[in-house]
């Protein structure tokens, strides 16, 4: 009688193990140089998860077709190491979820093609995601940050504010006009040569110059952009030419050629007032987000902002960034480091987030008909509305 109940209960227990294990949702990401993939379960536990990384910064950015070719590569052996460190086959995955917007329009083909053709072979649905939404979603997976707040998504691709009211609803306040702050960063980094320094080789642009700010002696004065314009907007394409300008200054005052490889010895001060001229700019059009979403009453104070994208790793940015939140009342979290830049689990996440709330499911047959879309807003843009509201602001400190 004993031995019997104990088998049943064995049993069942076995029966309750499959039937979570066929619960699973796989997220695949192929937006722009990073192929990733991940496997989590139905209750957001991370399971699994690859992730291949083009060391495109060092080369003078992404080259679509180089990433194009990099993703075919690389997407079946990303996706089967995700699966094997969940210890799951295909079998076990209830649900696809894919980024099939905004980004490099070759490399999105390489990621929903293959999400599709894996939707169709082991019959799954498909949920395809929005890269932005998914940068804005992430954090949710480790903290309780409940709808509305407001994000702040900084990358080498995207610089934009917004309000998330609901995983499928966001409102844009402004965004980057001329790039983003981390093509910047990366931009500076090859004009400074940091790659040629020790343990420099193979990180990305941002770090390298966070890296070396932190030695800066006499951080040199970089102008902040649109310091007077009353709008949330950014704008990166001045710090470039200011950059050239006291480069050559530098360089010159050297006597260095101006091919020169060996990387100057200011340097580290030339990092950190880039980095603080960047910190200072996208502090500036937070806070005049945040007056602006008080003023319409569209969020209040003690409401939370969520900063994400690579950019968001730099830790002298995530200070100031606090800082300013703080003296207003707010609060702002940063997901993970490893969860702000690209890859498969913010993807997962934002599908895990679908599924449980039964929206954007295509079912295996109409899987052919989800389209790529390169281009694609986040969602309705109110950045004219923030223009008009003419909001002189009285800045806060960020140090
Ligand atoms: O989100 P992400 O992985 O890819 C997209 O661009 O979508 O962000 C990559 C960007 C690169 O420009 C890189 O230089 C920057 O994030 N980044 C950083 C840091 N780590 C990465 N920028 C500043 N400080 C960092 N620590
Ligand atoms: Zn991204």
């Amino acid at each position: 009688m004993f031995r019997s109940c104990c088998y049943s209960r064995l049993l069942r227990h076995k029966e309750t193990l499959i039937r979570t294990r066929r619960n699973l949702i796989l997220g695949i990401e192929t937006s722009c140089d990073d192929t990733g993939a991940a496997v989590i379960d139905l209750s957001g536990r991370l399971l699994g998860e690859s992730l291949s990384t083009q060391l495109s910064t060092r080369f003078g950015g992404v080259i679509p077709t180089f990433a194009m070719v990099f993703h075919t590569d690389k997407i079946q052996g990303v996706v089967e190491e995700a699966l094997k460190q969940a210890d799951v086959t295909m079998e076990d995955v209830s649900v696809i979820a894919v980024t099939n917007r905004p980004g490099l329009k070759g490399p999105l083909i390489i990621g929903t093609d293959y999400a599709k053709y894996l939707c169709t072979k082991y019959n799954k649905p498909l949920i395809p995601i929005h890269h932005m939404a998914a940068h804005a979603l992430t954090v949710r997976m480790e903290q309780d940050v409940k709808f509305p707040f407001l994000f702040l998504l900084i990358s080498g691709g995207h610089c934009i504010l917004g309000i998330a009211k609901d995983i499928d609803n966001f409102t844009l306040l402004g965004e980057g006009l001329d790039g983003s702050p981390g093509e910047m960063l990366d931009k500076a980094a090859r004009n400074l040569k940091l790659h040629s320094l020790p343990n420099m080789r193979d990180i990305s642009g941002g770090l390298a110059v966070e890296t070396l700010a932190k030695k800066a002696v006499n951080p040199i004065k970089f102008t902040v952009p649109l310091h007077n314009e009353r709008n949330c907007n950014f704008s990166f394409s001045g710090y470039k030419g200011h950059l050239h300008l006291v480069l050559r200054r530098l360089e010159k005052n050297r006597e260095l050629p101006f091919d020169s490889q060996s990387v100057i010895p200011e340097a580290s001060d030339v990092c950190a007032g880039l980095q603080y001229a960047v910190s200072k700019h996208l502090c500036e059009r937070l806070q005049r987000g945040i007056e602006f979403t008080e003023y319409k009453e569209l969020m209040s104070v003690g409401s939370t902002l969520v900063v994400s994208g690579g950019v968001a790793s730099n830790q002298f940015i995530r200070g100031s960034i606090s800082r300013v939140c703080e003296s207003l009342g707010w609060k702002a979290v940063f997901p993970n480091p490893k969860l702000c830049t690209d890859n498969g689990i913010m993807i997962a996440w934002a599908g895990y987030e679908f599924w449980r709330s039964e929206r954007g499911i295509i079912q295996p047959q109409d899987v052919f008909q989800v389209p790529v879309i390169p281009k694609c807003p986040i969602g309705n843009n109110i950045s004219q509305e923030v223009t008009q509201a003419n909001l002189k602001c009285k800045w806060v400190s960020m140090e």
